[in-house]
């Protein structure tokens, strides 16, 4: 399932509260280019709302079985999700996953025919060199059991966690050396040609920052996919921007 041009994820974590008010949100953000992730209890409602979007989770597991609370990726693949965000720092901080943990589940996501994106970030503002380091040993651990053959299934979420939620995105003087950090790195070692996105209050204001730049696939929002206005301005401004 692959999306020409860059992409919108919009991650609504664990939002809104009931199924009227996911799937109002579905019909607004339901354009081209754009990856919706409800919280799990409301997939199947917006995948039956969406026409051009794609549908994503937020999380899934690697196993089926006496795992209570859990879901596996082909149970989410089953119902239609194309793509899986993986070791959102939410999950790695507030629910103690490690890179080890999180390598099992894009290694059981790609197994499902679901494409991960798999978040890393660097917690407090550090120097470029030290956030490309942070990362890249992050990722290399998050991917560790990953063919070769199956890294660029992988869309990889660079979100430096200090500006998730804080309104304080990180600037495209920022953000551009991390990614390219990345992408030469597999470039070199791999010969692979990765694609990074970016996520950290993105907003319709900074947005267009993002996407003139050559080595940003698109972005991934969380504050503001769920006002349903500030979403379609977003997801206009990339369209128009690409
Ligand atoms: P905000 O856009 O609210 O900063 O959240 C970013 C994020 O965590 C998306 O996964």
């Amino acid at each position: 399932m692959d999306i020409k041009g860059k992409i919108a994820v919009m991650n609504w974590k664990c939002n809104p509260s009931s199924k009227e008010e996911a799937e109002a949100l579905a019909i607004a953000s339901d354009m081209d280019g754009v990856i919706i992730c409800p919280p799990a209890p409301f997939i199947e409602a917006v995948r039956n709302k969406l026409n051009k979007a794609i549908l994503g989770s937020q999380d899934g597991f690697w196993e089926e079985g006496a795992f209570t609370g859990e879901y596996s990726f082909n149970q989410l693949a089953s119902v239609g999700v194309k793509y899986s965000v993986i070791g959102h720092s939410e999950r790695r901080w507030l629910f103690s996953e490690d890179s080890n943990l999180i390598s099992k589940k894009v290694k059981a996501a790609i197994k499902a025919g679901i494409i991960p994106i798999l978040c890393i970030g660097e917690k407090e503002r550090i120097s470029e060199p030290e956030a490309i380091e942070t990362v890249l040993s992050q990722l290399m651990a998050s991917i560790k059991d990953i063919a070769e053959d199956d890294m660029e299934n992988i869309i990889i979420a660079y979100e430096p966690v200090w500006a998730i939620g804080t309104g304080k995105n990180a600037s495209l003087k920022e953000v551009e050396p991390v990614i390219l950090g990345i992408i030469e790195y597999f470039k070199e070692n791999f010969d692979k040609k990765m694609n990074i996105i970016y996520g950290g209050s993105v907003l319709s204001e900074n947005v267009k920052n993002y996407m003139i730049s050559p080595y940003i696939g698109g972005v991934l929002i969380g504050g503001s996919s769920l006002n349903k206005d500030k979403a379609l301005e977003i997801i206009k401004i990339i369209r128009s921007t690409i």
